[in-house]
């Protein structure tokens, strides 16, 4: 039986440094006289990069074949953590084909803007969406043996400056938006590495950031696998295993070596901080060692077919104007778009994957169209030559001439891409314009978006329909063909909102920052957290999906109607598939907080269910809340916290679309130790039981009178305490009150 810690204590101080640094680009050190072996640590998260030659961070050497599955923001829109968990799975068969140890994902950083460059690699808007699907991804890729690695650690929320901009965020926001996902994920999933991001948390680079590394990760969250940092992220190396990063990738050839050994030496790290780091670096390599499947192989087929219905689970139908989708019997099919021949089905950077096979939207097309007259246009060039004006003329006559027409549109590779973010949130104008002129010369036109973030759609109502299909892996060409004919019922829905417009997203003003910094001045108010509560309209939101078919949600029941915060509360409703076609439905449930003392968005996922239903059948939905479902992160008290009082459980087709809700009181255990003083207001006292003979007696006529044109009740309420000894001497105090009585009233409101 091997053991970690005589290993560990077998190596030199040399030994123990370079354990802490990469061997290469993708490998960790190797220690043969010490029987210590390298694994290879490598790109995910949708499949797998490994380059077959030299290894370089511009992917300039190609990587060998592997299943391009959909992207994060395809896959988060099936809502299907066990299929999330099988992608995994295939993934970490491919892993163990090709003799990695570790991949590189799940990215569960939140999508703040539509604008940045990587929303394709990460799944939501929403935390709780965001930790149930990392988690499965990491259960899956794990249940093979093979390490995940959950990234980008954390607040990495934009590619602008992302080595060195400044997150500036708020406590509560942190917790309960940017780190709520990654939680989730640790917490159930226990992912054997975490990659810390290249960006600054507070002042505070993620590469040595102790509070982030040790506090939260470690010390809270027990983590105990190996904190990796992204590519060249680290600093001096002594003060980021300090911090807690355990391994800096790539190599960085000796440097970080030298002065772990130099710091050692002069006391100012000491030996069991390495020795840490050393041992659960040689507990994920070993493990990995061990876990390894000698002459591994893997269907691809099976995998293609696998990356096919996960596409077909993520396509999300947003509009189906009369029913023109699913298309059967058309005598003539018009397929317009470049992105028909050339399909745009992941996105740009470490992610990218070298797809072992690829379908085509227009062969798929010809398969699907059972001996319709299938006719192409361009539309649109990928290269930005071609005369734009003729090629939408002869869109518009062959969409006029076919009896439907589906246009391929969405984002241009640069726009998907690691290192940069977009500008703007716009379809590239000459797809909108061949858009705008097809849909007005022929209603009868679907548009298929091919893209990894959202986007506006200013011809949205004009058209009749509208299949999003994100970045949605190699397969995608047969699932969007699939869906259109009817093959499959689409089941899809948003994972993040789709604004109309970029003015409208709540972080307008704040992205992407300065040259140094960037502040999360929206707080804790992203997505349609934001624009549920300020009433703001997005074309399409969060949660949002059509289905051939339709469902009626009835029923909806709580295991109880009053609770302690620390009970766990069972929710269930009942979903009717009242159509003629199978189909899937999601459920979801949000939680309000009717009587928040704090401000509280007015609705947060937290629970959803997907539901595959026959025509006629009824199925039950069911739900299990517990603390966290209620609480938000209280910053004074460090910890979660649940206020008591009366809360709303919703039932929603989408964020928007609230089928069902039912109240429920929740009683909270946790004792906030109540500090007031002379300089508390009568508002901070207003419901203290011991402050109530007080006021009572000295204001019981006062209440509502207009003082000056005031409303007395609101100056009133802002009085400190300590004024009211000299108020108690004007007229409107029906007796006095002396300063050392209102000390004791407010020592005796703090028992
Ligand atoms: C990149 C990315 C990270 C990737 C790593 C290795 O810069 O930020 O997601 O896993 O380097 O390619």
């Amino acid at each position: 039986m091997r053991n970690i810690h005589d290993i560990a204590n077998s190596l030199t101080l040399a030994e123990k440094a370079s354990l802490c640094s990469g061997g290469t680009f993708w490998d960790t050190t190797a220690i043969p006289s010490k029987g210590v072996p390298s694994i290879m640590m490598t790109d995910g998260p949708h499949g797998l990069r490994k380059q077959a030659g030299g290894a370089d961070h511009l992917g300039l050497n190609d990587a060998v074949q592997a299943t391009c599955f959909p992207t994060a923001a395809a896959i988060a829109c099936s809502w299907d953590p066990e299929l999330m968990r099988r992608i995994g799975a295939a993934i970490g068969e491919e892993c163990q084909a090709e003799n990695v140890g570790v991949i590189l994902g799940p990215g569960a950083n939140i999508k703040r803007s539509p604008l940045c460059g990587r929303n394709f690699e990460y799944f939501s808007e929403d935390p709780y969406l965001t930790g149930q699907m990392a988690a499965a991804h990491i259960a899956g890729v794990q249940s093979q043996g093979i390490g995940a690695s959950l990234k980008h650690f954390a607040v990495n929320n934009q590619e602008t400056r992302r080595m060195t901009i400044n997150a500036e965020v708020d406590e509560r926001t942190l917790r309960e938006i940017y780190l709520a996902g990654f939680e989730t994920a640790v917490k159930a999933s226990k992912p054997w590495t975490v990659m810390c991001a290249y960006n600054q948390v507070n002042g505070e680079f993620c590469a040595q950031n102790k509070r982030l590394l040790t506090s939260i990760l470690r010390d809270e969250w027990g983590f105990d696998g190996v904190v990796v940092s992204d590519w060249f992220a680290t600093r001096e190396r002594d003060d980021c295993l300090k911090a807690g990063l355990d391994l800096e990738m790539p190599t960085s050839v000796g440097v970080g070596a030298a002065k772990i050994i130099e710091q050692v030496n002069n006391g100012s790290l000491s030996i069991n901080m390495l020795d840490k780091a050393v041992e659960r670096i040689l507990t994920i390599v070993f493990k990995a060692v061990d876990a390894h499947k000698q002459n591994a192989a893997y269907d691809k087929d099976a995998h293609h077919a696998l990356a096919c219905e996960t596409a077909s689970e993520s396509i999300v139908l947003l509009k189906n104007d009369n029913n023109i989708l699913p298309i059967n019997n058309s005598a003539s099919v018009a397929v317009v778009g470049a992105f028909a021949k050339s399909p745009r089905y992941q996105g740009a950077g470490s992610s990218r994957i070298n797809a072992s096979r690829v379908s085509i939207p227009y062969d798929e097309i010809i398969n699907a169209a059972s001996g319709a007259n299938v006719t192409y246009c361009e539309g649109y060039s990928l290269d930005g030559k071609g005369d734009a004006a003729q090629m939408i003329s002869e869109a518009v006559s062959a969409a006029k001439s076919a009896h439907v027409c589906i246009i391929f549109a969405g984002l241009p590779d640069s726009d998907d891409s690691e290192g940069k973010d977009r500008e703007h949130v716009r379809l590239p104008d000459d797809q909108n314009a061949l858009i705008d002129a097809v849909i007005t010369a022929q209603p009868r036109t679907i548009v298929v978006l091919m893209n990894g973030s959202a986007v506006e759609l200013p011809w949205a109502d004009k058209s009749a329909g509208i299949l999003e299909a994100y970045l949605a892996g190699q397969a995608s060409g047969k699932a969007i063909a699939d869906i259109l004919f009817g093959a499959v019922n689409p089941s899809g829905k948003l994972a993040e909102t789709f604004p109309v417009k970029l003015n409208d997203t709540p972080c307008y003003l704040n992205f992407p920052g300065d040259a140094s910094r960037v502040e999360y001045r929206e707080g804790i108010f992203v997505g349609y957290r934001y624009y549920d509560t300020a009433g703001i309209k997005p074309r399409f939101p969060f949660g949002f999906g059509l289905s051939y078919t339709m469902f009626e949600y009835s029923d909806i029941t709580l295991s109880a109607n009053e609770i302690l915060d620390t009970d766990s509360l069972t929710v269930s409703v009942k979903v009717k598939n009242i159509g003629s076609v199978a189909g899937k439905e999601i459920v979801q449930l949000y939680v309000n907080d009717a009587e928040s003392s704090v401000l509280r968005p007015c609705k947060e996922l937290k629970g959803f269910v997907k539901l595959t239903l026959q025509p006629g059948e009824t199925g039950k939905a069911t739900f299990i809340l517990n603390k966290r479902s209620f609480a938000f992160y209280d910053k004074a008290l460090k910890d979660w916290r649940v206020e008591t009082g009366l809360f709303n459980i919703l039932i929603g087709a989408s964020s928007e679309d609230i089928r069902l809700s039912a109240p429920v009181q929740v009683n909270t255990t946790t004792s906030v130790k109540k500090c007031f003083t002379l300089d508390s207001t009568l508002y901070d006292i207003r419901n203290e039981p011991a402050a109530a003979p007080l006021l009572q007696s000295l204001f019981s006529s006062a209440q509502g009178e207009t003082m000056l044109g005031m409303d007395a009740d609101a100056v009133m309420l802002s009085i400190k305490v300590r004024s009211l000894a000299a108020l108690s001497m004007t007229p409107i105090s029906e007796r006095s009150v002396t300063i050392e009585q209102l000390a004791a009233m407010v020592e005796e409101m703090n028992k």
